[in-house]
């Protein structure tokens, strides 16, 4: 099947590792150029040149807070000054911290609205004009399996996904005449250095065979998922075979998601 995403021109947020990386050297390998943002500028430019490396596309490191609003304003601006324009958005990188959603001050649900809500609606705005001129445009959000199966001390992440899904949304109807998509992908646990630092020992990437098997028995397949798992379903839905869906919100979590819809 070929994805058509040759000399398309992509963002791709928290790309200096884990889902962010699987996507942008997927792109990367389907002829796309991919502008890939995180903090850290050492990891990131390595990300950069390894993928350019690996897959012969042209990659462009924007090292940038996406809590911030100002670093938002800067990723989308610098990838349409370096490549000239923006076809495909993904929305990626870290998460608020964990804890009772009642012990939460207003501050900590602040920063997590910043970071969660309003990066996506920032990032989207930047990149939104672009694809409007070309009358073609993708963009993926990617949240977790728990905006739409809530697990407990995971509220600010919950609360403010399920805004994400609602703008996104919102969005998908006041663009649809205009050949752009908009979709969430709702990740269930997936082999990256943050699984273990969530659900692990607490470092990044260490997880005991006692912790594993706990969180595999949860998943009917038996298993944690590939950052791959993630970045395939990305592809799909910034190719031309996905133009009709917009709107949704896809689970990929080896069968987790415990309802019908
Ligand atoms: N792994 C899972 O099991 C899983 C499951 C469901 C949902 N998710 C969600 O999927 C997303 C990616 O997860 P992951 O496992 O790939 O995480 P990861 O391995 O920790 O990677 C996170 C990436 O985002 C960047 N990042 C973090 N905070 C950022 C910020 N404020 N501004 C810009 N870049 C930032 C990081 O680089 P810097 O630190 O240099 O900024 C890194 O490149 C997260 O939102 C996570 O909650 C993950």
């Amino acid at each position: 099947m070929d994805l058509s995403l040759k000399g398309k021109i992509a963002v791709v947020g928290g790309a200096s590792q884990g889902i962010g990386y699987a996507i942008a050297h997927l792109l990367a390998s389907e002829g796309a150029s991919v502008a890939m943002v995180a903090r850290k500028t050492e990891p990131l430019n390595e990300a950069c040149q390894r993928i350019t490396e690996e897959t012969g596309a042209k990659t462009f490191a924007i090292a940038a807070d996406i809590r911030k609003a100002g670093d938002c304003e800067n990723i989308t601006r610098s990838a349409l000054e370096h490549f000239g324009q923006i076809d495909l958005l993904i929305n990626n990188d870290g998460a608020p911290p964990l804890g009772e959603i009642q012990s939460f001050d207003d501050l900590a649900w602040h920063r997590a609205v910043e970071q969660n809500l309003m990066s996506v609606v920032r990032l989207t705005r930047g990149a939104l004009p672009s694809m409007q001129k070309n009358g073609w445009g993708r963009i993926v959000n990617i949240t977790a399996l728990s905006a739409i199966q809530p697990i407990a001390r995971f509220g600010l992440s919950v609360a403010t996904w399920a805004g994400v899904i609602g703008y996104s949304k919102t969005l998908s109807l006041e663009i649809a005449s205009q050949g752009i998509t908009i979709n969430t992908i709702c990740p269930g646990r997936i082999a990256t250095r943050r699984i273990g630092t969530v659900f692990g020992s607490g470092t990044p990437g260490q997880i005991d065979p006692e912790q594993l098997a706990q969180m595999t028995n949860q998943i009917p397949m038996g298993r944690i998922g590939e950052p791959n798992e993630i970045a395939g379903l990305v592809a799909f839905l910034c190719s031309p075979w996905a133009g009709y869906i917009s709107g949704s919100v896809q689970h990929v979590d080896g069968g987790r998601h415990a309802s019908l819809i």
